[in-house]
């Protein structure tokens, strides 16, 4: 958990600057605007907290930010680079390089082995393959799967690919990691686990972390919290405003 208290941590420089974001899905009488001019910030060294109701657009503007998804309008500047004048095989290079992501429904490739799947963002990177595994055997152990490692993902509960889907998210130390509701298979234990792995990497230097999640337990760990409604950002937690949020968050 960390302290509210204004500037009770150095944060420091911008790691993400989203301004203005557009995103449509269909056309026509089908088309529906997920993202209506949406506003982000998030900074270096801090755990940072999406929330809001479902369908306000909180996917899509993780998917964007995570530059997998191109949007139709807005600028979005992550780690210093700006996606949206970027093409679209460098800004698969950068995300492959500094962005780990944990996706909503887990995206495990079911026909490898646990320590395949986790080994993938390392592989992307060059890494040697013994390399890549032996640092992929030590996040499924951060993980509590350690001994499971030529398991597939069909064999193993949503929890547990869940935590898979994490340990790969971190296996290659990424600057920034984005995730999707890593805690929403979980049990209250094993999410507050998870919840210190992520905020461990949240706190090394140049790092960021940013999570949606529907789940008031893990609200405490956040340095800042931005509220979604209809495709905006329309409000930010932060000091002791963030405090006061999140004891009337989880009171409710
Ligand atoms: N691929 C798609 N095709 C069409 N519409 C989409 C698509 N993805 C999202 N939408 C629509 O965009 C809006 C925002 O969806 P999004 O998935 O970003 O919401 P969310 O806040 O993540 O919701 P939840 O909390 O339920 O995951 C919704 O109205 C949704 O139906
Ligand atoms: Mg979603």
């Amino acid at each position: 958990m960390v302290s509210h208290e204004p500037n009770s941590r150095n944060l420091s420089e911008r790691a993400i600057s989203a301004r203005g974001v557009v995103k449509a899905f269909g056309s026509g009488d089908a088309r529906t605007l997920a993202l209506k001019g949406a506003d982000f910030e998030a900074l270096e060294g801090e755990l940072h907290l999406i929330v809001g109701p479902s369908g306000c657009g909180k996917t899509t503007l993780l998917s964007v930010l995570a530059g997998t998804l191109g949007c139709d309008a807005g600028q979005v500047e992550v780690l210093g680079s700006m996606l949206t004048a970027l093409s679209s095989a460098e800004v698969t290079r950068f995300r492959c390089r500094h962005i780990g992501f944990i996706f909503q429904q887990f995206n495990l490739i079911p026909t490898l082995t646990l320590l395949e799947n986790v080994s993938v963002p390392m592989l992307l990177q060059g890494a040697p393959r013994r390399e890549a595994e032996a640092r992929a055997s030590e996040r499924l152990g951060q993980v509590g799967l350690g001994g499971r490692e030529r398991q597939r993902p069909t064999q193993l509960s949503g929890g547990q690919q869940q935590r898979v889907a994490i340990a790969r998210a971190l296996v290659h130390e990424p600057r920034l990691v984005i995730c999707d509701e890593p805690t929403s298979a979980l049990d209250s234990v094993t999410g507050h686990q998870i919840m210190d792995l992520l905020s461990g990497a949240a706190r090394a230097p140049g790092r960021c972390v940013l999570i949606v999640t529907h789940d008031p337990r893990i609200y405490g760990y956040a340095d800042r919290i931005s509220e979604m409604e209809d495709g905006r950002v329309t409000a930010v937690h932060s000091g002791h405003a963030l405090g006061a949020f999140i004891q009337a968050a989880q009171r409710s």
